[in-house]
């Protein structure tokens, strides 16, 4: 596996891959890899010739006062497990160089980033959309792969290079859990003792909302019922939103009539915050 940290050899490597005809899937990452991610290289590997990593723990993204400072960092173990998942390229850039001191372009979906997690982050994903559309200008992916836990992120990002015009195939992985169903996070880290424990009532709220529209619920508001009462018996979890909303539009979703609909929920167990989403498909809503 080849480590490339300059932006001109990345893009000389791209552009010589494509000459020779090879497809180029990339899976952007902030690092401290766990076997989520390993899945997204795997999806990846098997759509394309080519596998790029990235791994940036991109600056604009965090809003002041979060976790910018201590999120996780590893690259020497994220290179091993890369490698370990068939990824042919590990592209770790240096933040000056991503980010000039001058620079002053931003990429910003405007509508759909103000939504839900937008609420609370409101600065999120313009850094997003902003370094993903750097990072698809340096990579030339011909497909890139992100995966269904941030599924607004996923989401804003289809719409970012259908607008934009990007020639780039997104495809949305599945998320990989725990044995108790929580979703795996590089935020998890932060979890100790008792949070670890309660972090799993969010998967749990999201299976009793799907059972309760598979046994022939549509109103929304009794399916978050359902929801804010299995919430409650874990009084250290702070919910941010439980929300059902249109899989494309992001918009919230009072009776479902059509599929597919997202279930998404967001919530601190101190300060720690934690994500988390299901996706209703037509066959449990016809059925
Ligand atoms: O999902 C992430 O890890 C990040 O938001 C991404 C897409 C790598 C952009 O920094």
């Amino acid at each position: 596996m080849q480590r490339i940290t300059d932006i001109q050899e990345m893009q000389r490597t791209a552009d010589r891959l494509r000459i020779e005809g090879k497809r180029i899937g990339f899976v952007p990452t902030m690092g401290f890899l766990h076997a989520g991610h390993l899945d997204l290289l795997r999806v990846c590997r098997e759509q394309c010739d080519i596998v790029v990593l990235s791994v940036f723990v991109n600056p604009a993204q965090f809003g002041k006062g979060e976790d910018f400072g201590r999120y996780p960092r590893d690259p020497d173990r994220d290179e091993a497990l890369a490698a370990s998942a068939g990824c042919d390229i590990v592209f770790i850039p240096n933040s000056e160089d991503i980010y000039p001191p001058d620079a002053s372009t931003r990429v910003e979906v405007e509508g759909l980033s103000e939504l839900w997690e937008g609420r609370f982050r409101p600065t999120h994903f313009r850094g997003v959309t902003t370094v993903v559309s750097l990072l698809f200008h340096i990579v030339k992916p011909h497909c890139a792969v992100f995966g269904q836990k941030d599924i607004q992120q996923a989401v804003i990002i289809r719409r970012m290079v259908r607008d934009l015009h990007f020639d780039i195939e997104i495809i949305v992985a599945p998320t990989r859990r725990e044995n108790d169903g929580l979703a795996m996070s590089s935020r998890n880290t932060y979890l100790a003792g008792s949070g670890r424990s309660d972090a799993a009532v969010l998967s749990r709220a999201l299976r009793l909302a799907e059972q309760a529209i598979a046994g022939g619920e549509r109103n929304t508001a009794m399916i978050l019922a359902i929801m804010h009462d299995e919430l409650a018996g874990s009084p250290d979890i702070k919910l941010d939103y439980a929300a059902v909303f249109d899989a494309e539009t992001l918009e919230e979703i009072i009776v479902i009539d059509k599929a597919p609909v997202v279930i998404a929920i967001a919530a601190r167990i101190g300060n720690t915050r934690l994500i988390d989403n299901t996706i209703v498909k037509g066959e449990t809503i016809e059925s």
